[in-house]
């Protein structure tokens, strides 16, 4: 099996995770110092990959997604130096790095950009897309961008409007022309070469558009909303049919230098249209593609298995599902769920069929921290979940000596070294948690089967299973403490008694046989249970 099925991945937003040089700015040798969090020391959470936002030289319009330079540092988080200190001391431990291929836009600063905008004969121009006015001198057509306003940039220059999926700083590649296919292969391989082992690549359903560019229908409201948004239904600038063959162009480019690099795949559209992006057989195009469902779902039974099961349903056999609770572009799941839920959620998470990937801050529990008038920094609004890692109850957090980039927020209770003493902490759960996910077959790969349960009862509960081992996971997310029969709607195919693995509820539970006719569960309670 690969590594990544039964693997764990952690999400690391370099800005925000430590700060090695005071000046208030995560950076790679801050990642470096802070290794034996993730794996390869007794406290580890044991984690099997990171997967790091970008630090490529930029700008910062869009926080480094408007990279200036693929295949250097930026200096606000060192250099190249301090990569390859990075990567050899998470290999030391067991642990892969994944960087983050951003494909569909470079910056306007980069050179690619400068020189195809400097005049319409530079050879770069037709790395980038450009049209020219509408009849009535306006933008070509009139698709919207992600974060608003036309999708169309003037360009005094050139005479000629380019096209920005996303901010205007953010100039979008033509993926229907050969160079860009070669140029972004060569960025795959260069870090290849170096030893990371993969990338999440950004955005993949916004990399290719039509080249014809028709007009988009207006959004109708029945339309899901991955694929409305800023008033229309993104039929021909959104998650074309040759966005595959992006993925393909992009798989070819890491075959070439390290066969079996991790291919994961970042797409908000519908869960019926994901799988389209893992193509026809394994090593085709991506190995994974996150579905966000828990991003809408709610903390709510009913819903939470819907999302579940859909990516059961729509995923081919030889599909792995991918799931997150929370990442850098929306709200933490803390302040979407409830902090009540956190444990549960957590258990949800790391028991389901499919690679979780958690995000940085997660397993101490962070929530939202608002930025206040006047603080924000992010045009789209998402300061809130980028801010700093709470290493210690300290001013500065233990993240930074100087003054940090974003305010840390609380770190009283939630803060690592604190949680790392506490053998009922949240942190302690995740430990356990991925402990016994990776000593468990049935958890970490075996296959996945919902069990009916009432709907008034606020309580989803699963069955996976591997060879002859069985584990039955019960989460109540009503916050109502309750008695449960899961097997109500099962009963005669599976086991009266279980055997205890697991609780949430470290302090109240001891491990123990359990009748699984009648389970008591204390409010927003999750348990693992052996059959
Ligand atoms: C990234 C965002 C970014 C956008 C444009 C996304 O999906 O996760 O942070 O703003 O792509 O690159």
């Amino acid at each position: 099996m690969t590594w990544w099925r039964p693997g764990v991945l952690y999400q690391i937003y370099p800005r925000s995770f430590a700060d090695s040089n005071g000046d208030g700015i995560g950076d790679l040798d801050g990642i470096t110092a802070h290794l034996d969090h993730l794996r390869g020391s007794p406290g580890s959470l044991g984690v099997d990959a990171i997967w790091i936002s970008p630090f490529f030289r930029s700008p910062g319009a869009d926080f480094g997604y408007d990279v200036s330079d693929y295949t250097d540092i930026d200096p606000v988080y060192g250099d190249l130096a301090a990569f390859d200190r990075l990567l050899a001391a998470a290999h030391e431990r067991g642990l892969r790095v994944l960087l983050d291929l951003i494909p569909g836009h470079t910056s306007v600063e980069h050179p690619w950009f400068r020189a195809a905008r400097s005049s319409r004969t530079d050879p770069h121009r037709r790395l980038y897309i450009w049209a020219d006015p509408a009849p009535d001198g306006g933008p070509p057509n009139g698709w919207t961008s992600t974060f608003g306003g036309s999708a169309w940039e003037w360009d005094e220059g050139s005479g000629q409007y380019y096209l920005h999926s996303f901010y205007p700083e953010q100039p979008d590649l033509d993926w229907h022309e050969p160079a860009v296919h070669e140029r972004i292969g060569e960025v795959v391989r260069f870090w290849l070469q170096r030893g990371v082992d993969g990338f999440r690549v950004d955005a993949i359903d916004r990399s290719i558009k039509d080249p014809l560019l028709r007009e988009n229908p207006a959004a109708m409201s029945t339309q899901r909303r991955f694929d409305y948004f800023r008033g229309q239904y993104h039929l021909w600038n959104k998650d074309r049919p040759e966005a595959l063959d992006v993925v393909r162009s992009i798989r070819r480019s890491a075959e070439r230098v390290k066969p079996g690099s991790l291919l994961l795949g970042e797409s908000y559209i519908p869960i019926e249209r994901l799988a389209r992006y893992l193509g026809d057989h394994p090593g085709d195009a991506f190995d994974l593609v996150f579905d966000f469902p828990f991003l809408d779902s709610g903390w709510d039974a009913g819903a939470l298995r819907h999302a579940v099961e859909a990516a059961e349903a729509h995923f081919p056999p030889s599909g792995w599902p991918c799931r997150a609770l929370s990442n850098h572009d929306n709200p933490r799941h803390a302040t979407r769920f409830g902090r009540g839920s956190l444990r549960a959620a957590a258990m949800l998470s790391l028991t389901l069929r499919g690679t979780p990937v958690l995000y940085m801050g997660e397993e101490i529990g962070m929530a939202d921290v608002p930025a206040t008038e006047g603080e924000a920094l992010d045009r789209a609004g998402r300061d809130a979940a980028r801010t700093p890692m709470r290493w210690r109850n300290e001013p500065g957090a233990g993240f930074t000596s100087g003054e940090p980039w974003l305010r840390i927020g609380d770190t009283s209770s939630v803060n690592v070294a604190d949680q790392s003493d506490d053998p009922h902490s949240l942190l302690s759960l995740y430990r356990r948690l991925i402990a016994l996910r990776g000593a468990s077959a049935a958890l970490s790969g075996g296959s996945y089967r919902g069990l009916d349960m009432p709907p008034e009862g606020g309580v989803l509960a699963y069955v996976r299973e591997s060879g002859t081992e069985r584990r039955l996971v019960v989460i109540e997310c009503r916050g109502q403490d309750g008695r449960h029969d899961p097997f109500a709607a099962a009963r005669g195919r599976l086991p009266e008694t279980g055997r205890l693995a697991l609780s949430t509820d470290t302090s109240r539970r001891a491990s123990g046989d359990l009748d699984l006719s009648g389970v008591e569960l204390s409010a927003n309670e999750g348990i693992i249970v052996d059959l």
